[in-house]
């Protein structure tokens, strides 16, 4: 497979006979090298409500007839606005075409605000997603503070990659992350969410040199750059 990172925590996997997205938050993101009308995908999977993450996926929803993969009240609320839709809660695992997804838990608030609205709309639970594609399981932990069940993730599943959160603030920083790459005990680690506004800004390579010196293999992928998995 191929793995492709968009900035901020959009992540492209590119199987052999499908085409997911995490999070695609493109046309707003300027540290973005693609659009949202680059994107061929027939999956769409949203960890929460935050603009950074729900992004362009309607637009990509729609033009693909893809189908959004999100918690279920993100889900029901995409779905009023004309997306397919599956809803997922957290602890839920299913099997659909691609492979399996199951929706884990993130210490993180969610809601969208629609541009030029002083409203709050509720999404439900923040959440992250381990999905198992072509034999690797890929933890995408969505936005999250460090929590002591990753342990619990790591024990229970084989973790091939892992994206995490490094910006702090909104999400665990740097220091936390390598805590939790030890806790899921992942082969390899991706940092997201991170430099794409001044109050995420980290170092991602310092980020990868702790966990070096921890043994935990890290790779930074610059937005655009694409990993073969
Ligand atoms: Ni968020
Ligand atoms: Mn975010």
């Amino acid at each position: 497979m191929n793995i492709i990172f968009h900035g901020q925590s959009c992540v492209e996997i590119r199987l052999k006979e499908h085409t997911l997205i995490i999070d695609p938050f493109l046309n707003h993101n300027p540290l973005a090298t693609a659009k949202s009308e680059d994107i061929k995908a027939d999956y769409i999977l949203i960890t929460h409500g935050h603009a950074d993450h729900l992004g362009d996926s309607l637009e990509i929803a729609k033009r693909n007839e893809a189908t959004i993969i999100a918690p279920n009240d993100l889900g029901r609320y995409l779905s009023f606005q004309g997306a397919k839709t599956h809803g997922m809660g957290i602890g839920g695992e299913y099997q659909f075409p691609f492979g399996k997804v199951k929706m884990t838990l993130a210490l993180h608030d969610s809601s969208y605000n629609p541009p030029g609205t002083k409203e709050n709309i509720y999404t439900g639970m923040a959440s992250g997603f381990l999905i198992t594609v072509e034999g690797k399981t890929i933890y995408h932990a969505g936005d999250t503070g460090l929590f002591g069940d990753m342990q619990l993730l790591g024990k229970l599943n084989a973790i091939d990659l892992a994206f995490l959160p490094i910006g702090d603030n909104y999400t665990m920083g740097p220091r936390d992350a390598v805590i939790a790459a030890q806790f899921l005990q992942a082969k390899m680690v991706i940092p997201m969410h991170y430099n794409t506004f001044p109050l995420i800004n980290q170092d991602p390579r310092a980020f990868v040199e702790s966990l070096a010196s921890e043994g935990i293999k890290g790779v930074v992928l610059e937005p655009g750059q694409s990993l073969s998995f």
